[in-house]
């Protein structure tokens, strides 16, 4: 596998094609950002815990049968991936109230969500992400029913198969968003799974564990994220 050109540099991945073009590798960069890219820091090590807690979640996914990008781990900070014709659409299971939820509804952080909801927010840094409904993905081509349907039946799986996991660490799996996309007209989950992609407390005392440290600037973020792999069994080496 020949790594070629630079495709494209988002705020915490860099992707690259290779000498096959149904194939990408996402390289992991310690970069950090928040609030739509307007706080940005690079933490060390960031990276590689990323990449390797993603590789962990991408197998474990995988053999719970939901379709995903991820084919192997190529180095520290890299991985390889089919080429997804990803869909601007991401996809939020919340299991607690938190972030975005608290401040729009004004609902008590933490409260526990039975049923477990979902939201659509629109991939678009410079428009806010602003959320949007399936009538919305629809009019706009940005997703059909079909896709829709297929997304939001997998973002559940992927919460049944992760909560448990997470349980397991004593930890509570808070929210998190998902990214799909398309290859031979398969929908498969696509980007990443790690925290800076979701929210986890520790189960007793319900510090975070997850981006919302850097958010918040509470410091030991990198820390935080080597402990959620640690409890799940992910090896930094
Ligand atoms: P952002 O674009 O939000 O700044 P990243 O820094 O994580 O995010 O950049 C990674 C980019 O690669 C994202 O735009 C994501 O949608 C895209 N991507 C992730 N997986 C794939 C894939 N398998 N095929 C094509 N694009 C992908
Ligand atoms: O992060 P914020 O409070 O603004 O938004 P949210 O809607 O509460 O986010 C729900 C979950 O999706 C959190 O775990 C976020 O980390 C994650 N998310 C993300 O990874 N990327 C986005 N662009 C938006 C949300």
């Amino acid at each position: 596998m020949e790594k070629r050109d630079e495709l494209y540099a988002g705020k915490a991945k860099s992707v690259y094609g290779t000498d096959d073009p149904n194939r990408l590798i996402l390289h992991f960069r310690d970069d950090t950002s928040a609030f739509d890219g307007k706080r940005k820091e690079a933490l060390e090590r960031k990276g590689m815990v990323n990449n390797k807690f993603n590789a962990f979640i991408m197998d474990k996914l995988q053999a719970a049968g939901i379709p995903t990008h991820f084919e192997k781990l190529l180095s520290d900070t890299e991985c390889l991936v089919k080429k997804l014709d990803m869909i601007p659409v991401e996809c939020v299971v919340r299991n607690l109230a938190a972030g975005g939820l608290v401040r729009r509804l004004g609902v008590e952080e933490g409260i526990e969500l039975v049923p477990p909801t979902f939201e659509l927010f629109l991939k678009n840094d410079e428009k806010g992400d602003p959320m949007i409904n399936e009538s919305l993905a629809q009019t706009f081509g940005w997703a059909t029913s079909d896709q829709l349907s297929r997304m939001k039946a997998l973002t559940f799986q992927v919460n049944d198969v992760l909560k448990q996991l997470f349980q397991d660490g004593d930890m509570l799996l808070v929210d998190y968003k998902l990214e799909f996309g398309v290859f031979d007209g398969e929908i498969l989950l696509g980007d990443e799974f790690s925290p800076d992609g979701c929210r986890l407390w520790d189960a007793k005392t319900r510090e975070k564990m997850d981006k919302d440290r850097f958010r918040q600037g509470l410091g030991g973020v990198i820390e935080a994220y080597e402990e959620v792999g640690r409890r799940i069994g992910v090896n930094f080496g």
